[in-house]
């Protein structure tokens, strides 16, 4: 007998959730959203939805809040500023301005209206993803490609046709003291960069976490997910953990872990923004050298 493998059905979609106050960030945070800060000269939700659009995604999902409507402005054309740059002959600039809408690609937005957690956040995108596997991509998870590399997402899209359509989670290895802010899994071997998600859970306490592999804002999960997130109570920190849903799904169908190649730099901290600065001003074409050298210097005294 002849056996036809199905080819994994394409992923389209992505879904942003940036409903959060960002209040880490205040008092910047205070009138505009935390995925609007710029990392260099480009805010973090558009080095997300570059990576999404890298990797195939046309439709991009934005499950926003109230306080969010740079994000749409921001991706939308922008009639005064396009004009007057032309008028000046500024045509780079002009490039630059118009490429945050590229051609091709739809921008949908739905509202998260009360703060109940990541997986009632994906939720709210339900109608919008309807039924066909999809990424969610959480912009505050900054990961920049290693040199000459692709974006994290691109790996994962490839780690879920390699695996016959299974869903696919991001991992890194985090320090034990840390595993209280991340899901962390438990797999077995798959093959070099991916591994099979045997169970997962929500910020458990370093002594209890089963492994220090956690799950970093990248998801390309299949669509039944929507199911097991409405059967899900809500967990860690009273609210409706995407983890737990995918928990519970995992029972049913292939989960794999990827060890995605990127940098990843965790932009809902101080910290972590502060070295994504520092990471990408010493790569932009602008900065790149007198930065490399203003930092020796600061070194240095
Ligand atoms: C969320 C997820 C968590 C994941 C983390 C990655 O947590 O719930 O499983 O490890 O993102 O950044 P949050 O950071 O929103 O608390």
């Amino acid at each position: 007998m002849t056996y036809i493998t199905q080819p994994a059905k394409p992923i389209r979609k992505a879904v942003f959730p940036v409903a959060g106050m960002g209040s880490r960030f205040l008092p910047a945070t205070k009138a505009i959203a935390k995925e609007m800060l710029p990392i260099v000269d480009k805010p973090l939700i558009q080095y997300a939805v570059e990576e999404a659009i890298a990797a195939g995604i046309t439709d991009i999902i934005f499950v926003t809040g109230r306080t969010k409507r740079s994000i749409e402005d921001h991706f939308d054309k922008a009639y005064e500023l396009e004009t007057e740059l032309e008028a000046r002959g500024k045509h780079e600039l002009l490039a630059i301005a118009r490429a945050t809408s590229p051609k091709g690609v739809s921008f949908s937005y739905t509202r998260q209206s009360e703060p109940l957690g990541l997986g009632h956040a994906v939720l709210m995108a339900k109608a919008l993803v309807g039924d066909e596997p999809f990424a969610v991509i959480l912009p505050d998870d900054f990961i920049d490609p290693k040199q000459g590399g692709e974006g994290a997402l691109s790996e994962m899209v490839r780690a879920y046709q390699t695996h016959a359509g299974a869903s696919v989670l991001a991992v890194q290895n985090v320090e034990r003291s840390q595993t209280a802010s991340y899901g962390i899994v438990s797999t077995t071997a798959l093959d070099d960069l991916n591994e099979t998600v045997t169970g997962i859970v929500e910020k458990p306490k370093p002594e209890v976490a089963p492994s220090t592999l956690a799950v970093v804002g990248r998801y390309i999960l299949a669509p039944e997910i929507f199911g097991y997130i409405e059967k899900i109570k809500p967990g860690a920190g009273g609210e409706l953990q995407l983890t737990d849903a995918i928990a519970a799904m995992l029972k049913d169908q292939a989960v794999i872990a990827n060890r995605f190649s990127g940098t990843r730099y965790d932009c809902g901290s101080k910290l972590g923004y502060l070295q994504a600065t520092v990471a990408c001003g010493l790569k932009h074409p602008e900065t790149k050298e007198i930065f490399q050298n203003y930092l020796k210097n600061v070194s240095n005294n």
